[in-house]
């Protein structure tokens, strides 16, 4: 076959402008499937649209993202990494050390990340000293969601420590409410878990134990204080918990047929999206105990070629750093900017009590990272613990035998 010099040249010239002016183009791995979720990545989407950007979306359901994660894994062990991921906490590391993540640094000193950005936060989102992940919110884990209209009813005052929370619960129960709205996945056992840690062991005591791992306060007589909270709040539960994802325990509160759940402030982007009213129809408070449990969500991006995927990744990382971008997501998310320098005025009553108690924490020693929601540990350590919190809550073992495994479990993870 025969090329014409025209053909060629016409060739060529489409060659050169595809490589000046790529499309920015990402594909985006995520678990925000939920109603609350999905508005939230919807701003994400549409500002990306806005700027020339072309999404292919990837979501994998499953609250708390343990899907996503073997979905992550199985793309990128065949070859095959989205050029983004929704990836948090120590989990970065182990991926950067896999050396399949792309360097952001550009985009973070471009858009002066470092100054506004708290140290803990940009911390996370570090790797060997350059920018490897990009964070979009901080969602506290630490809460108890309330229907305000079943407590009045009850005459039931938001429960300030675990001895009225189990008072309350005791009373709703012969009511005939379901006191607690749970549903039975591991990571949301471990969800409440990690609350009702904080609250009796303490901020020394939980980083101890989920920072630190230390052998004598996994095995203390707090730890099995903790053991036996969980029990007793086993029976809290509604005989149908088994398997039920977070958002379907979260519409229980919102219709009454339960009263509380304890869980992340992703809940509240729940009962928002469906037009409740914070401090009316729900109400908020941080679980019993001192301290702050941060999770901060993040997109990392892979080591993926193509321009137009790297213009992608460039443009993404500048969106969700953005100062717009990080007010009107964490609008809908129910979580609050990562960044310092956003206004709050248009966020309601509970971000205000995130703000302010994040700030306080951060100021006492006990802003922690949640080991739950994948801030604390390795994927093998925080497995480990969530094996041995589930094991518990769907059996009848005993508090001994529980931290005899944690210790165990542990041990052998190492
Ligand atoms: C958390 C995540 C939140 C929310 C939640 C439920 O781990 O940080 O953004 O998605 O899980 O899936």
């Amino acid at each position: 076959m025969k090329m014409n010099v025209m053909g060629a040249v016409s060739g060529l010239a489409l060659l050169v402008s595809t490589a000046a002016v790529a499309e920015p183009t990402a594909e985006v791995l995520h678990y925000w499937t939920s109603g609350g979720e999905a508005k939230s990545v919807a701003v994400l989407q549409e500002e990306f649209a806005a700027n020339g950007g072309t999404w292919t979306d990837m979501p994998v359901a499953g609250g708390g993202g343990d899907a996503a994660g073997t979905a992550l894994r199985a793309r990128v062990l065949s070859g095959n990494a989205p050029t983004a991921a929704q990836i948090k906490g120590p989990a970065i590391q182990e991926w950067y050390e896999e050396g399949v993540l792309a360097d952001i640094s550009a985009v973070a000193e471009a858009n002066n990340w470092a100054e506004v950005l708290p140290a803990s936060i940009a911390g996370h989102m570090k790797c060997e000293g350059t920018w490897c992940a990009a964070p979009v919110n901080v969602h506290r884990v630490d809460w108890i969601w309330a229907n305000a209209e079943v407590l009045a009813a009850n005459g039931i005052d938001m429960p300030t420590t675990w001895d009225e929370f189990n008072a309350a619960a005791a009373k709703l129960q012969d009511a005939g409410i379901i006191p607690l709205a749970h549903g039975g996945q591991a990571w949301q056992d471990a969800t409440v878990f990690e609350a009702v840690a904080l609250g009796i062991l303490g901020a020394e005591g939980y980083h101890k134990a989920f920072v630190d791992l230390d052998t004598d306060t996994l095995t203390s007589d707090s730890m099995k204080a903790v053991f036996d909270q969980m029990r007793t709040m086993r029976g809290y539960v509604d005989s149908n918990f088994s398997g039920r994802d977070w958002n379907l325990a979260t519409a229980m509160v919102m219709n009454g047929e339960a009263a509380f759940q304890i869980m992340g402030d992703w809940a509240k982007g729940e009962f928002m999206a469906a037009g409740q009213v914070p401090g009316e129809d729900f109400l908020c408070i941080s679980t019993p105990g001192e301290g702050f449990l941060y999770n901060v969500d993040s997109f990392a991006m892979f080591d993926v070629g193509g321009d137009d995927k790297k213009e992608g990744q460039a443009l993404l990382a500048e969106l969700v750093v953005g100062k717009n971008f990080q007010e009107v997501f964490n609008l809908n998310k129910g979580s609050i900017p990562a960044r310092t320098d956003v206004a709050l005025d248009a966020f309601d009553s509970c971000a205000h009590l995130s703000a302010a108690d994040m700030a306080a924490s951060n100021e006492g020693g006990s802003l922690l990272p949640s080991y739950a929601h994948g801030m604390a540990l390795r994927g093998a350590q925080s497995g480990a613990i969530t094996d041995v919190v589930t094991a518990h809550f769907n059996s009848d073992m005993s508090s001994d035998e529980a931290v005899e495994m944690l210790a165990n479990a542990i041990a052998n993870s190492l």
